[in-house]
Parts: C-alpha cells; structure tokens; sequence
C-alpha cells in the first residue's frame, strides 16, 4: 500500500473511531533527541542490558545502571515533547482518545500534556531509597547523578537511591499494567507507535486490542515482528506521520 493510500486509510479509520488509544515505545521520542533501544546506535548497542538494567544487577552494582543513568539523565532532562507527543495530546483534547499506553521512562508524553498515560515501565525521573523509600521527584537527584554523585544517596538516610525505571527481571507496575488491559479491552482503535513489540507484556497488547474487535494502526521506522497484527501499517518517522494521520 502507497504510503498516501495507508495515510487516506488510516484517516478514515481515525474518523470513524471514538474510543482511541496509543501504544507508544522508544521510537516516538527518537526525534526529541533520545536514542532508542535496539536500533543503530541504540543504547543497548553501548550498554548491555544484562550488566546495566537488570534487578539483579542492580541490587550487585547499582553504580553501573547510574552510570548509564548519566547519559539518560543528561538527553532526558534535554528532550523536548516533538510533533508526535503534542499530536496524540491534542487527540485526546478532543475526547477521542482515551489514554496513552508507554514503554518510555521519559515523561514527554506527560510534558506534551497528555493526561492519562500509563508507564508500563516506570518513569526514569522518580526515585526513592531502598532503604527508607522516601521519594524523589523532582530533577533534582539527576543533576547530582550528571554531576558525578554515582550512586546517588538519601537525604534522610544515606540509603542508595533507585529510579523508578523498571529494570528487566523486575516485576511491572500492577496498578499501570491493570490499566493498560482494561484500555485495550474497551477500544476500537490501537495506535502503536515506535516500538519493536520485542517486550512482553507489552507486545501482546496489540493482539488484545484485535481480540476485543479493536482496528491497530501500526507507526513504525522499520519493520516489526507484529506488522502482521496491523490494519494499517505506516512505515516513517512518528514526528512526521503522527501528526498528519491525526490532523
Ligand atoms: N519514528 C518511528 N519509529 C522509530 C523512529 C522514529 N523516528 N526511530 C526508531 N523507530 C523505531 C525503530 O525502528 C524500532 O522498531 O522504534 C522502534 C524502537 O524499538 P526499541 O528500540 O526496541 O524500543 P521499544 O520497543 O520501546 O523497547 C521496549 O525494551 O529495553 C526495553 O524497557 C525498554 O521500554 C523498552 C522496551
Ligand atoms: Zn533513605
């Protein structure tokens, strides 16, 4: 299909739907500045996950994933909500969509204005100790991580402190994950945006949508192992084709 033919298509499918929601990963803020995972010069090319975001390797090491968390922290705080973001928060102004279902710990879904969005994987900029749990939210922790306090320490009681970020090995958020599946249960159109669909569960909650009657409408750079799922498949950049499907 012609990228105008799957563009005219997935316009119509947008119009006709009224209870939307998105499925986004890295690949949505690639254009904000924020590499992604598993492309050319992804960060798991020069990180490798299982020495730097594991619990386990965590709970060894933790100056190894703040090290990482350097780098992150520095294109984070950096990155700026880019045309996809501010498009889908624009959607859901209209009351058509429903919410935005991430993978991304960037939070510029979130600084675009969207306003129910649900982190499966946690959100890099909060923190609390593993030993007291106080809470850190605000970007105060990373400034003193990008200026070399690695692993940053509690105010109150000297404990390591962790991102929220969900580590591989360690168990999703419940509440967000609950959320997720009531949203793919109750929509008719998915929109998925940016992501390999190499990450359970959040790849099995296209299939979800499809098995509840929903139509998927899949943006992506290059191919993906779930393109199959799609019922429309727009190949591109996000920050570009977001905002003209849903204008
Ligand atoms: N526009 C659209 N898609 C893009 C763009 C772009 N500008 N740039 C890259 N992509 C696509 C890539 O082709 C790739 O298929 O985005 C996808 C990103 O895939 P990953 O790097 O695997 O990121 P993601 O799917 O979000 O990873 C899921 O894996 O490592 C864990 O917890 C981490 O949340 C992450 C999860
Ligand atoms: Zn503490």
């Amino acid at each position: 299909m012609s990228d105008d033919n799957a563009i005219d298509l997935a316009q119509r499918i947008i119009k006709d739907s009224k209870r939307i929601i998105a499925l986004t990963g890295a690949g949505i803020s690639v254009d904000s500045g924020i590499p992604d995972f598993r492309s050319e010069g992804g960060l798991w090319e020069r990180y490798d996950p299982h020495e730097y975001a594991t619990y386990d390797s965590f709970l060894v090491d933790p100056s190894k994933f703040w090290t990482m968390g350097q780098e992150l922290a520095d294109l984070i705080l950096k990155a700026q909500p880019n045309e996809a973001h501010i498009a889908l928060a624009n959607l859901e102004k209209t009351g058509k969509l429903r919410g935005v279902i991430t993978q991304n710990i960037d939070n510029l879904h979130q600084t675009a204005g969207s306003k129910n969005v649900i982190e499966l994987h946690g959100n890099y900029l909060r923190a609390y100790c593993m030993d007291c749990h106080h809470e850190y939210a605000d970007n105060e922790i990373h400034r003193r991580v990008i200026n070399g306090e690695i692993p940053p320490k509690c105010d109150k009681c000297g404990g390591i402190l962790k991102s929220e970020a969900v580590l591989f090995n360690e168990p999703l958020p419940e509440k967000a994950m609950e959320e997720a599946v009531a949203l793919c249960r109750n929509c008719d159109l998915m929109i998925v945006i940016g992501t390999s669909l190499t990450v359970y569960p959040a790849a099995f909650l296209p299939q979800l949508a499809k098995n509840s009657g929903a139509k998927i409408i899949l943006v992506n750079l290059e191919g993906t192992n779930r393109d199959n799922v799609a019922d429309v498949v727009l190949r591109g950049r996000a920050s570009n084709i977001v905002p003209r499907i849903l204008e």
